[in-house]
């Protein structure tokens, strides 16, 4: 029998698996309060197999819901439209419900992307955009980047097939784009001319993590935006030798405030909303 999830009077979740840790609720229902609206935002763990049940109850009973990992892929088969930035990274983050059908998009993209203007860093029209990394939240940020202009994108990842396969996807999309890939031993190389590095590994979320490339090798006049809101050693790095950088934090911010503005047409309450995360 599958799982029945009941959301009365609640119009807003975000689902995951696991799901305890999430700071969008937070966000989220500070922000309703701040425009007094009579609205609601749960985290709800779901698993792999319970997608199809929770997605019935949500066209029913959510008026939107926002996916983290590890179902920002799983969600793809229940959805009947997707934003084109979305379907090509195969990544939604944000599903509105609209007369009974699910439609997704992913706000990622422009999470990153006003994250790193806000802290000092470039437009992404024009830049020369460096991944570290290559899981599964660089192909959001790549295809947003790609539709916003950047002149050419360079990967750099432990396990190069991803990085390649997604180089080829960003070049059936974009076939002008140039895009570079190779493992840490080509980081030289890679990061020639880079204006903006992403730096989207897992490591850094441990103290005893390394750094994902040798940071002596970072270009001195490059905009370093960690995806982790914690001081890395790449970010000590940079730090310590004047290389202008920022951690991930207002990026969390920037994607859920995106989301709200799909779902509520209203302006979101940035400054409430940074509050709240702030408190956590
Ligand atoms: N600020 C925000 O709002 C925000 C939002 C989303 C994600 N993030 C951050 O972005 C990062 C990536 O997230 P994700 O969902 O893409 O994770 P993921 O799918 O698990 O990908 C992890 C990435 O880290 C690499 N990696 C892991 N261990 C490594 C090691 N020992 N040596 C070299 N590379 C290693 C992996 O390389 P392989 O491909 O070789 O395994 C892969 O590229 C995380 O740190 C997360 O906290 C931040």
């Amino acid at each position: 029998m599958s799982k029945i999830y009941q959301f009365e009077g609640l119009q807003f979740a975000v689902i995951g698996d696991p799901i305890n840790h999430s700071l969008s609720p937070v966000m989220h229902n500070a922000a309703f309060q701040a425009l007094g609206m009579n609205a609601r935002y749960i985290a709800v763990h779901v698993l792999k197999e319970d997608l199809a049940a929770f997605t019935e109850s949500a066209k029913k009973q959510l008026a939107g819901f926002n996916i983290t990992v590890p179902h920002k892929n799983n969600i793809l088969p229940f959805l009947s439209d997707i934003a084109e930035h979305a379907a090509l990274a195969e990544s939604v983050n944000t599903v509105t419900v609209k007369d009974g059908s699910l439609i997704g998009t992913s706000t990622d993209g422009y999470g990153f992307e006003q994250a790193v203007l806000e802290t000092g860093g470039p437009a992404l029209q024009g830049a020369d955009l460096c991944f570290l990394g290559c899981g599964g939240v660089v192909p959001a940020l790549a295809f947003h980047a790609a539709f916003a202009g950047v002149r050419s994108i360079r990967i750099i990842n432990r396990t190069v097939e991803k990085a390649q396969v997604l180089c080829k996807k960003l070049q059936q999309r974009f076939p002008d784009l140039p895009c570079a890939y190779g493992d840490s031993s080509k980081t030289a190389e890679l990061l020639d001319g880079v204006t903006l590095i992403a730096q989207c590994t897992s490591l850094g979320l441990k103290e005893t993590d390394p750094a994902p490339i040798d940071p002596a090798l970072l270009p001195r006049n490059v905009f370093l935006f960690d995806t982790i809101y914690k001081k890395t050693k790449l970010l000590s790095y940079a730090e310590e030798h004047h290389i202008a950088h920022a951690n991930g934090a207002s990026m969390l911010l920037h994607q859920g405030a995106k989301s709200f503005e799909i779902w509520t047409g209203r302006k979101p309450p940035l400054d409430v909303m940074r509050n709240a995360l702030a408190q956590k």
